[in-house]
């Protein structure tokens, strides 16, 4: 088969990650007889420079035409003083609407090579953990109604979290649905004791779980959640959160997995067409350095086999020859341990295709 990926590498160590993902990518078509077909976009910093504007048109409709999108990083200090609507992560939101992707998944989980660089103590996680973030990802506070005006206390600026019924349901008909392949538990984090949206959605979660009876549900405060995945990360299964909790949580998820370097995401919407990024930033102090971990761009490709092209056994050869490399002691500088001599980019994307 053929496909047709659009590439939006960004900024800082975008390029550089999605450079090793589209090698691997490369390796394993060639190994299971897939044509990978890549176009570059521009997005973001770069898009800024070369067009005046964070997301072109040109890009909508190339990542509109293709298959699928994968993307890298956009941002950095050069662009941090525009303004809101003008910043590089404009292009970000702007894709993820324009695309209709309105889930993200961001799995995160401890390989047992790099326990040692996990945070928490030993026995916080002997028993491991193995979790998915479902997060909203084009509703919300992110996408509600913002602004300045004259408040009681003289200049103010407002933004506002809005959820609808047909938004909440559809998001948690993805984690039930995730959840039936994984552990079947659902973790449904809102902060209900406050806001109306969280007891919105409180209400519309549960009266999807009926729809799965084989499927646990239990709800969880968002500040309660926080602390729970540092006390018991192994306690959950499935997370299914709002697009600001989401974003918050799965950074601090990413990081008891040992670096942010290793957690891919998928955003999907309802066809097959979706964009698979790197959880982390564009890194701008690193870039060009070598020092930028690929894994996390190179799982997201696998994540893009598996759930746009239902490639399952090629996205699993993907994910062992990540693990084999770190088995294997291969480590960038983010995850190398003291003693251990650190893998550039380029040299681990090799370790990772040696192992394809
Ligand atoms: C993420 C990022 C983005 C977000 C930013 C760059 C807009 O933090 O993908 O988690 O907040 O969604
Ligand atoms: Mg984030």
């Amino acid at each position: 088969m053929e496909y047709n990926i659009a590439l939006v590498k960004g900024d800082g160590i975008g390029p550089e990650v999605v450079d090793g993902a589209v090698a691997v990518l490369e390796e394993v078509g060639e190994k299971y007889g897939h044509t990978f077909r890549f176009k570059s976009y521009l997005a973001g910093g770069c898009a800024i420079d070369a067009t005046g504007v964070p997301l072109p048109p040109e890009t909508v409709e190339g990542c509109l035409a293709s298959d699928s999108v994968l993307l890298g990083a956009v941002g950095g200090p050069k662009w941090d003083t525009l303004s809101g609507d003008v910043r590089p992560e404009r292009a970000l939101l702007g894709l993820r609407s324009k695309l209709g992707l309105y889930t993200n998944l961001r799995p995160a989980k401890l390989y047992p090579a790099l326990a040692g660089k996990c945070p928490l103590r030993a026995e916080t996680v002997a028993d491991g953990f193995d979790l998915l973030m479902v997060r909203e990802l084009t509703g919300g506070i992110y996408f509600g109604d913002r602004g300045r005006r004259d408040g009681k206390y003289g200049p103010e600026a407002y933004d506002t979290e809005a959820y609808s019924v047909m938004e909440i349901e559809r998001i948690a008909h993805v984690a039930f649905a995730a959840a039936q392949k994984r552990r079947g538990k659902v973790i449904s984090v809102d902060k209900a004791n406050v806001l109306e949206t969280s007891r919105l959605w409180r209400e519309t979660v549960h009266r999807v779980a009926e729809q799965y009876p084989d499927v646990t549900v239990r709800d969880m405060l968002v500040d309660n959640a926080a602390m729970q995945l540092v006390r018991w990360p192994g306690q959950f299964d499935v997370i299914v959160t709002t697009n600001m909790f989401g974003d918050i949580l799965s950074d601090e998820a990413s990081q008891i997995t040992g670096s942010i370097g290793l957690l891919p995401s998928a955003s999907l919407g309802d066809g097959t067409r979706g964009l698979y990024e790197p959880i982390h930033g564009s890194a701008p102090d690193i870039a060009g350095t070598g020092r930028a971990d690929p894994i996390a761009t190179i799982l997201s490709g696998a994540m893009m086999l598996r759930y746009s092209f239902g490639l399952g056994t090629e996205a699993d050869c993907v994910e062992k020859a990540v693990d084999k490399a770190l088995n294997d002691g291969c480590r960038t500088a983010d995850i190398a341990g003291p003693g251990d001599e650190a893998l550039s980019c380029g040299q681990m994307v090799r370790a990772i295709l040696d192992r394809i």
